[in-house]
């Protein structure tokens, strides 16, 4: 009997554990006794780090919660109140449907469990879902239009080249070198909307040697006025993919912090790994999220939207082939990049799922 006991406790501990609501254990008092996985990845806190404290204190952005909790303590039922706003590390808020439940002994109220759904998640599937769609049907036609017009352009630059020898008076040649000169631009302009050439190179990859890579390549461009500020999780393990693949998405992003910063400001970068994350419509166990937050002027209002299309720019000089790249070379590892923006502070987030832990023997490869 003890034993059956025994068993259906830890199935129960094995059930909340995995479910992808966040669920939270808190005592009378509004003390914090333990959060399931879900909750410690919401909130960016584990159960040893909460442990003990009241819950405003513990998960500030989630102080809204504190008067539904006393609500439902006072009246001793169930209590749901459903589109609370609550604020989530560093800088996000996100919509839930919050259930708490007191849990009495002996009539007596012992503890309350807090459960949190997340509503605004089918929307963001359907944004993710779409901005997937979206960017694999540009990738698509602009990598089409960019072989189209690399063929003629060999042999337009071939024709000025075989025309300007031939030409009796050097002053000619002046328009010679403008054909050259602008078939060259075009060419490094299709050679970039062709985006890497070759088959991706798979293998263990870790997040870190690419940041800081990355890193160590922007620090050479950046003026003496910008700081780059690193903080990273370090427990986050090696993914399986293309190192120099993400080098060039990760890349083509931290240089537009850059370029939106100037002369001075800070370019953060941050790295953490999330439980339970939906990319799209698939849930991922694992996901490695890498943050690029820089305090420039933010992106354009009207420009938010489409910013990862192809050919779209506010920057003078630029192409605005960027962004594009960095989303087909992200969704090509399965993974999705996002971004909001406001003036002095914009944030780009890589997420890339992580498979179940390499065997060691690979990653020493
Ligand atoms: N961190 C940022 N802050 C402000 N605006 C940004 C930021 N990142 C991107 N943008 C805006 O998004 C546009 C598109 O970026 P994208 O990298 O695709 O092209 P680009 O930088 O203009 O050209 P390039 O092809 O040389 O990268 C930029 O022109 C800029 O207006
Ligand atoms: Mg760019």
């Amino acid at each position: 009997m003890a034993v059956r006991v025994w068993s259906s406790k830890i199935q129960a501990q094995r059930i909340v554990e995995n479910l992808s609501t966040a669920v939270l254990l808190l005592g009378e008092d509004l003390c914090v006794r333990h959060l399931n996985p879900a909750a410690e990845a919401l909130f960016e806190i584990s159960t040893r780090q909460a442990q003990g404290l009241v819950l405003g204190a513990a998960l500030p952005g989630a102080g809204v919660l504190v008067s539904i909790l006393h609500q439902a303590a006072a009246g001793a039922r169930a209590y749901t109140e459903r589109g609370v706003e609550v604020r989530l590390p560093p800088d996000r808020s996100i919509t839930v449907d919050c259930t708490v439940t007191p849990l009495s002994d002996s009539g007596k109220t012992r503890s309350l469990l807090l459960e949190i759904v997340q509503v605004d998640l089918p929307l963001r599937i359907a944004r993710e879902e779409s901005l997937i769609a979206q960017n694999q049907a540009t990738r698509t036609l602009t990598r089409g239009l960019a072989h189209e017009i690399k063929n003629p352009l060999g042999g337009l630059r071939g024709a000025a080249q075989l025309l300007e020898r031939e030409l009796p008076d050097p002053a000619l040649q002046e328009y010679t070198r403008i054909i050259i000169g602008e078939a060259d631009r075009l060419q490094a302009l299709v050679d970039r909307m062709l985006g890497p050439n070759g088959p991706p190179r798979t293998g263990p990859v870790n997040i870190h040697e690419v940041v800081e890579h990355v890193r160590g390549l922007i620090e050479a461009e950046s003026p003496a006025g910008v700081r780059i500020v690193r903080d990273y999780d370090p427990s986050i393990p090696p993914l399986a993919g293309d190192r120099d693949q993400l080098v060039q998405a990760l890349l083509n992003i931290v240089r537009n912090a850059l370029q939106a910063v100037g002369e001075r400001g800070t370019i953060l970068l941050r790295t953490r790994a999330d439980r339970q994350l939906t990319i799209g419509a698939r849930r991922h166990k694992l996901v490695a999220r890498i943050e690029v937050v820089d305090d420039g002027p933010g992106i354009p209002a009207g420009m938010q939207e489409s910013i990862f299309y192809p050919l779209i720019t506010a920057r003078e000089g630029g192409t605005g082939l960027g962004l594009s790249i960095a989303q087909s070379l992200v969704s090509h590892h399965g993974g999705l990049i996002e971004c909001t923006s406001r003036p002095g502070h914009t944030e780009f987030t890589l997420l890339l799922p992580l498979p179940l832990p390499l065997p060691p023997e690979s990653r020493d490869e």
